[in-house]
């Protein structure tokens, strides 16, 4: 067949109109927030790629499940549809719904998880750090050495690292393991995905020694695609099959319906054991919800349901991945480095390569989130030292491993038009890349700083 561009894979049936604040506006909205794009309203904002999370547009057979949602307190029809499709897809026995992923983090790990205990995962996603610290335990990143070099190109960058996961079984001991979490695709480490072989191998060291395995599955179609794409002996298989593969090798998962479940709000946890299901259903029901709908209205129930099945077909897998691949040729054309290869649901921008002249302790991927907004509108999220840099108690920080600006593209929401202007803007701010300043933080929270935290530039 002759080379065609892969094509949006739908017709727009509604839209909503973008504002055009002018370069006056998105400097004096930059003040106002102490130059941190989370305190931006999204009017103010052009191109919006903070996050893929919920933001994505829903298909017209979504909005028609909506509106046969049963909202019935106990027992909704919508609540079994959602744990059919769940079931189908994971083969994990006991569904529980929750409003998102980090609400299936807390309940989950507040009745497995104790203070002292050490949580392994190819890397943490923030909330998902969060949770784990906020029960006293640690989580533990242990993602291969391949995965934090950014020009790296092996396939399988979210892949865990076996002998570091078996070396911390040994060094910490199993009892002090709740379980081994892998998050796929590795969201915090560039939307990398993970192996099939990989996920075996760490099935097969939780066998060992007995320790459960749970998914952090928010990106799984995603991932599924990438083991398609790149892994032997997947070419042929449909991404169900490979999605269903993936799940049977663990003994449940966190979800956040908000990325692959093709929805605006929801999540579940799914586990095997009925015991461990009872647990958090009882927590379920103090702070989220009765366990038919657990903070769910029936209604999104549904949306899941069938968003769940339409993120597996090939066509919008397909579209997917190449949108995100375009825009990482964008931002490369524009002189931007980025990760490579490019991930799943995201490209992130390489700020320690681009602007070297700023030291980790100045933020210099806060400093490429600002510039992109001030130019053009865009909005992206720090994923660096702000983010990731851990308070000394001298007042010094160490820096994260990597300092990284996320550009999300939100699911079957912006046309190739969008993704051209974005890299107009990227173009733009890598050619004066060299006289943007640094930040330094003059406000900030004690847990996920990054969401509230205020800056000001640092001239030298
Ligand atoms: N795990 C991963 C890997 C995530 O990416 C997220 C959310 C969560 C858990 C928590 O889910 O938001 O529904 O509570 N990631 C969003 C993002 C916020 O922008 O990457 P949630």
């Amino acid at each position: 067949m002759p080379y065609r561009t892969i094509i949006e894979p739908f017709k727009i049936h509604s839209t909503q109109a973008i504002d055009f604040p002018d370069a006056d506006a998105r400097e004096a909205a930059l003040q106002r927030v102490g130059y941190n794009v989370f305190g931006l309203h999204a009017d103010e904002v052009i191109i919006d790629m903070l996050t893929d999370s919920g933001t994505g547009a829903m298909s017209a057979r979504q909005w028609a499940g909506m509106m046969v949602g049963d909202e019935s307190y106990a027992g909704s029809r919508s609540f079994y549809r959602l744990q059919e499709a769940v079931q189908d897809l994971t083969g994990l026995a006991e569904i529980i719904p929750t409003h998102q992923g980090r609400a299936a983090e807390r309940i989950l790990f507040s009745v497995a998880v104790s203070a002292g205990d050490v949580v392994p995962n190819n890397t943490h996603f923030d909330t998902t750090r969060a949770n784990v610290e906020y029960q006293g335990a640690e989580a533990r990143d242990l993602l291969i050495p391949e995965g934090t070099d950014p020009s790296n190109l092996h396939p399988f960058k979210g892949n865990m690292d076996i002998e570091a996961l078996e070396a911390t079984i040994q060094d910490v001991g199993q009892h002090r393991i709740p379980f081994v979490m892998v998050t796929v695709t590795n969201n915090s480490g560039g939307g990398q995905p993970v192996s099939m072989a990989n996920l075996q191998a760490v099935r097969e060291v939780c066998d060992r020694n007995e320790l459960p395995m749970i998914l952090d599955a928010c990106r799984f179609a995603e991932n599924a695609w990438f083991i398609k794409m790149r892994e032997e002996g997947y070419a042929d298989h449909t991404p169900k099959a490979i999605a269903r593969e993936i799940f049977s090798l663990a003994d449940g998962c966190t979800f956040s319906a908000k990325k692959d479940g093709l929805a605006n709000i929801g999540g579940f946890v799914a586990v095997n054991d009925a015991d461990l299901a009872g647990r958090c259903r009882n927590l379920l029901i103090l702070t989220e919800g009765f366990p038919t709908y657990g903070g769910l209205a029936g209604y999104d129930m549904e949306a899941i349901a069938i968003g769940l099945e339409e993120v597996l077909e090939d066509e919008y897998l397909r579209y997917r991945i190449r949108s995100t691949a375009y825009l990482a040729e964008k931002a490369l054309a524009a002189g931007m480095p980025i990760v490579q290869p490019p991930g799943g649901h995201a490209v992130y921008l390489d700020a320690r390569a681009r602007l070297p002249h700023i030291p980790p302790s100045e933020y210099p991927a806060q400093s490429l989130v600002v510039e992109l907004y001030r130019d053009g509108g865009v909005r992206g999220v720090e994923i660096g030292s702000v983010m990731f840099g851990s308070p000394n108690e001298d007042g010094s920080e160490d820096p994260a491993p990597m300092e990284l600006v996320r550009l999300a593209i939100p699911r079957r929401t912006y046309t190739q038009s969008h993704v051209d202007y974005v890299g107009e803007v990227i173009g733009s701010v890598a050619a004066r890349a060299d006289s943007l300043p640094g930040y330094r933080i003059t406000e900030q929270a004690p847990w996920l700083r990054h969401f509230t935290a205020r800056f000001e530039p640092v001239h030298p």
